[in-house]
Order: structure tokens, then sequence, then C-alpha cells
């Protein structure tokens, strides 16, 4: 493993969520084509190159468990650290950020819940993040969106310049950290990690992501991610 002191890029994977959305059911836990969903995350990570270390955030009375039945048992060498997550996504990753060392020049945050990443995003949106401070995964939206207030519609919003925003999402480490301790310091909540960047006035860089890396949300999510993991789409 590569020393801590010499890492350049770390991926912070939040992984303290409840999954409310999935009858309270830890998503990380969940196994998947016959391995944990977190282990199908982590293993992209692994065999991504550019990746020196792994941080992961779960409740602090999954930490244990996190280390016995996915990190030790399918052998993750990356992982540096599995640190207590908080009540909301954005304070798990200010947690793990405490982790993030000054050598690490790139920090790149994943959803454990998105099982479907691959290397070559992660790579790509990396390397983007090393040469513009900060790069996204996006996908054009396949349904038409409005706005809508009380039951009725507000405005038709033009699809042509939205983007369904994913995981993963880099950033040059000192941005981040900055933007997490703006965010803090303003009682700033955000839905994801662009967001509190962006408050910054730095300009984020969209990488072309893939429809197959669905966030597992819901009951539905489960069999859509169990046919792609075995078609590999
Ligand atoms: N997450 C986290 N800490 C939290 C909340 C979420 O680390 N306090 C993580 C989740 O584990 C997940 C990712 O952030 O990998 C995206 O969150 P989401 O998909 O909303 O997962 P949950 O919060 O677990 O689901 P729900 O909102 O339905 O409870
Ligand atoms: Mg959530």
């Amino acid at each position: 493993m590569t020393p801590k002191t010499i890492m350049k890029t770390i991926a912070v994977i939040p992984a303290a969520g409840l999954g409310k959305r999935l009858g309270n059911k830890k998503k990380p836990f969940l196994m998947l084509s016959g391995m944990p969903l977190l282990a199908h995350t982590l293993r992209a990570f692994e065999e991504c190159a550019s990746i020196d270390g792994i941080i992961i955030t779960t409740a602090t009375e999954d930490i244990e468990r996190c280390r016995e039945e996915v990190v030790n048992k399918y052998d993750f060498s990356k992982v540096i650290a599995v640190v207590s997550g908080g009540k909301e996504r954005q304070e798990s990753i200010a947690n793990a950020l405490e982790e993030v060392g000054d050598t690490c020049e790139v920090v790149v945050v994943h959803d454990a819940a998105r099982p479907l990443v691959t290397p070559e995003v992660i790579e790509c949106t990396v390397k983007a993040a090393g040469e513009s401070g900060a790069a996204i995964t996006a996908v054009p939206l396949k349904d038409t969106v409005k706005s809508v207030s009380g039951g009725r519609v507000q405005e038709t919003l033009r699809r042509d310049t939205l983007r369904a925003v994913q995981t993963p999402q880099a950033f040059k480490s000192d941005i981040l950290k900055r933007a997490y301790a703006q965010a803090k310091e303003d009682g700033f909540v955000g839905t994801d990690d662009s967001s509190l960047v962006e408050r910054l006035g730095i300009t984020v860089t969209i990488i072309d992501g893939n429809n197959s890396n669905i966030k597992v949300t819901t009951k539905e999510d489960i069999v859509i991610a169990e046919c792609l993991l075995k078609e590999k789409l």
C-alpha cells in the first residue's frame, strides 16, 4: 500500500446513509450479484490506476462490519480509513475530509450507492479536476422537466440545457476543503459536493457520465442494478 504521506489522489466514499427510501435497508451491505453493494463500488476504485487511497464513511455501529465484511473480505488494499459518518451526507463527507492529508492534490467523491461506476469514468473525472480544479459527471435528461407549485405547472424547462448530475465528482483538494469550510460557516447544505464548490465562484467542468451509473435508491433500482451488473452494461 502507498504510504499515506504521498497520496496524491484520494477517493471519499460516503456510505453512512440509512436507506430510508429502501425501507430502512443499509445499502452498502445489500447483496448484489453475490457481493455487497459497497464491494462493487470499491472494486472500481481499486482498479482505477489514478486512485492512491480510499476513505469510507459509514455509520459508527457499522465500522467493524464494513472492515470485516467488505474491506478485509475482498482485500481492498487502497482503503486507508473507515470513519464515522454524520446525520447528513455533507457531514459524512466533512468527517472524511479531516482524514485527507496535505499531500493530497485531488479528492474524488463517489456515492457508495452507485455500484456501477467504471474505472474509466473515475479516471476521466480525476484527470479533468487535476487540470481545471473541479469536474463532475452528468448525463442528459430523458424526461421533460417542469417546475411546479401547488399541483400546477409553473414552467417547462429547456431540456437541452439541463443535466442529471451523478458522482464521481472530483476537485482539487484545497478547493473542496475550502468549499466545505465555507458551507459550514454559512450553514449551507447542498445535495451534492459541486454545489458547495460553485458557491465559491469556481467553474465546474462537466464530464459525460453513463446512464448505467445509477444510484440505488428505491427497490426498483435493485432489480435494475442486478441486471446491469450481470450484463456489465
Ligand atoms: N450518505 C452518507 N451519510 C449520510 C447520508 C447519506 O454517507 N448521512 C451516503 C449514502 O450512504 C449513499 C450516498 O450518501 O451512499 C447517497 O445518499 P442516498 O442515496 O440518499 O442514500 P441514503 O441516505 O442511505 O438513502 P435515503 O436518503 O433513502 O435514506
Ligand atoms: Mg439520503
